[in-house]
């Protein structure tokens, strides 16, 4: 069994800037960090890190500094996957120095974790909201979880393969679900997707495999599915997920901030 905390959607902006001039998502990294470390003796031990996307979001060296540095004090192997929102070439060099990001090309691998392998695939086209996986990646994907050789199979992407009614999101959405689908070989064990980008808790399914998003860790989306939705960000909530693998696998998305308590039944 593995068991990851998720994290996703940071949109770290340079130091001194703000996201969309409100959130100075620098310090809400900090701050969630912080809160999440209180957590750990509650949560139990951790296997890593694993942020699905949209870590930076001007794509500044900086803002990968600031949220590399930030992610380290975990003390736990990070894995990552780029967003619409990140600049390849800097993701690159920040996470250029862990074992699982491929030299060149898109930021495609595989991990194996105790019992787990765990697959990262790239759905960022730079310049666009909107993701794909491209054809390499799906023929890496579909050699990823053929060779898995029983373990339990996770995928982590930024854009999930779901929509979620809410019309500027579903407008960005992943583009080629169909082709994903494709990608998984017919026999294959359950594989649960993990994603972001939709700044909210979702659950999905792509044919029998299950799909969830977690919370950002900065600021949320309304869902409002009419046509005429304001469209813009809330400032929560905001949150984290948990991630077991193996037979008694769950996941579950919590809060940054919980109420008052715990009071006596
Ligand atoms: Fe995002």
């Amino acid at each position: 069994m593995a068991r990851l905390l998720q994290l996703t959607d940071l949109h770290v902006m340079a130091p001194g800037s703000l996201c969309s001039g409100v959130l100075d998502t620098g310090a809400i990294l900090r701050a969630g960090v912080d809160r999440i470390l209180a957590q750990m003796p509650a949560i139990g031990p951790l296997d890593g890190v694993l942020v699905t996307g949209d870590i930076s979001e001007d794509g500044s060296v900086e803002s990968y500094d600031l949220a590399r540095r930030e992610l380290a004090r975990f003390g736990l192997p990070v894995y990552a996957v780029p967003g619409n929102h990140d600049s390849r070439s800097a993701f690159r060099a920040a996470f250029g120095g862990q074992d699982w990001m491929p030299a060149s090309g898109l930021v495609d691998w595989v991990v194996d974790l105790p019992d787990t392998r765990l697959i990262g695939l790239d759905t960022l086209v730079e310049g666009r909201g909107a993701g794909r996986v491209q054809p390499v990646s799906l023929e890496f994907l579909n050699h990823a979880l053929q060779g898995a050789d029983g373990r339990a199979l996770v995928v982590a992407l930024h854009h999930p393969p779901l929509r979620t009614g809410i019309r500027f999101m579903d407008n960005i959405a992943l583009e080629n679900i169909k082709d994903l689908a494709a990608a998984i070989p017919a026999n294959c064990q359950p594989v649960t997707f993990v994603a972001g980008h939709v700044h909210g808790v979702y659950l999905g399914r792509i044919g029998a495999h299950r799909v969830v998003t977690a919370p950002s860790l900065c600021s949320a989306f309304a869902l409002d599915r009419r046509a005429d939705a304001p469209v813009g960000f809330l400032t929560g909530p905001t949150g984290y997920a948990l991630l077991d693998t193996g037979p008694d696998d769950s996941w579950t998305a919590q809060p940054l901030f919980m109420g008052d308590g715990p009071f006596d039944f």
